[in-house]
């Protein structure tokens, strides 16, 4: 038989049957789950905080940054800024309103979110970025800080290691995590509920590499990783949390060249 002809049930039964056991019907439109209550996100009060400043950055426009969005590999020498990181984290999956959702809090955030149950939690992997020590770190949304789960530089070939041989992640000056708590989401959904968190991932995502493109960084995703061994570097309960994706980040080289001409430039504008 032809094999480009066979059907994806006979090529790959595990996706088929993830696909078609969560698929709604007429009849089986309700979600199985029980509890519809969204949490609140979840911050740890045992570990170093550090408070994370309020973004001033003036960033490119939106169609500016799609045109300016592709993959990059390459990072200038240099740390990232503070700044962008909070504007990074704040505009791709932080709090940017509150309002009330009967009598407890609501927490409106830049990405849709099935039932509002905001099941992911970002992380960082920082090795180079201003006036901030290296580590890892979790961030907390609601306070717009960072909770530090691990003290010092994780060592290129540990990352390159954990990123499945992407030296690029090795060497990058910040890889942000999107990580998982997949009850928050399927106690309410059941097994569809996992869709919904994938879909809600590749939202934050995209989030996160527009951003980088509008604030004059450059982004690679990666979707290449050791599941356990990363969620294990993350302090993550392994049995309920994962990571999904990862989002290298540093100075693109391009911007960095041009910031070291521009007074030349401003001299010569200057003299007539
Ligand atoms: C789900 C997903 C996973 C990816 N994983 C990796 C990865 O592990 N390593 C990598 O170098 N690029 C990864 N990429 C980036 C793609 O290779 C890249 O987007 C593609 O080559 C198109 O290039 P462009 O982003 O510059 O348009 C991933 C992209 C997606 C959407």
């Amino acid at each position: 038989m032809n094999k480009l002809k066979r059907s994806l049930h006979e090529r790959f039964p595990l996706t088929w049957l993830f696909h078609r056991n969560t698929s709604r019907w007429t009849f089986n439109t309700l979600s199985p789950g029980v509890d519809d209550t969204p949490e609140p996100p979840r911050e740890l009060l045992d570990t170093p905080y550090y408070a994370l400043p309020t973004p001033q950055h003036s960033a490119a426009g939106l169609i500016e940054a799609i045109q300016g969005r592709h993959s990059c590999r390459q990072f200038a020498d240099v740390s990232v800024p503070l700044d962008s990181v909070s504007a990074l984290l704040k505009y791709s999956y932080g709090i940017i309103g509150e309002s009330s959702f009967g009598a407890l809090p609501f927490y409106e955030r830049p990405v849709p979110s099935g039932g509002s149950m905001y099941p992911l939690d970002l992380y960082l992997i920082a090795s180079r970025i201003e006036r901030l020590d290296p580590g890892v770190y979790r961030y907390a949304p609601v306070s717009h800080g960072l909770e530090q789960l691990r003290n010092g530089t994780i060592p290129p070939r540990i990352l390159t290691y954990l990123f499945m041989g992407q030296t690029y992640a090795g060497y990058a000056p910040l890889i942000v995590l999107i990580g998982a708590d997949f009850l928050r989401s399927m106690k309410k959904y059941g097994d569809r509920g996992y869709r919904y968190i994938v879909l809600e991932a590749g939202h934050v995502a995209q989030n996160l590499n527009l951003l980088s493109a509008a604030l004059g960084l450059g982004n690679c995703d990666l979707g290449g990783f050791f599941d356990v061994e990363l969620g294990t570097l993350l302090h993550m309960n392994i049995d309920a949390e994962a990571p999904l994706y990862g989002i290298a980040v540093g100075v693109l080289e391009r911007v960095l060249h041009e910031a070291s001409r521009s007074p030349v430039v401003d001299n010569l504008t200057s003299r007539s």
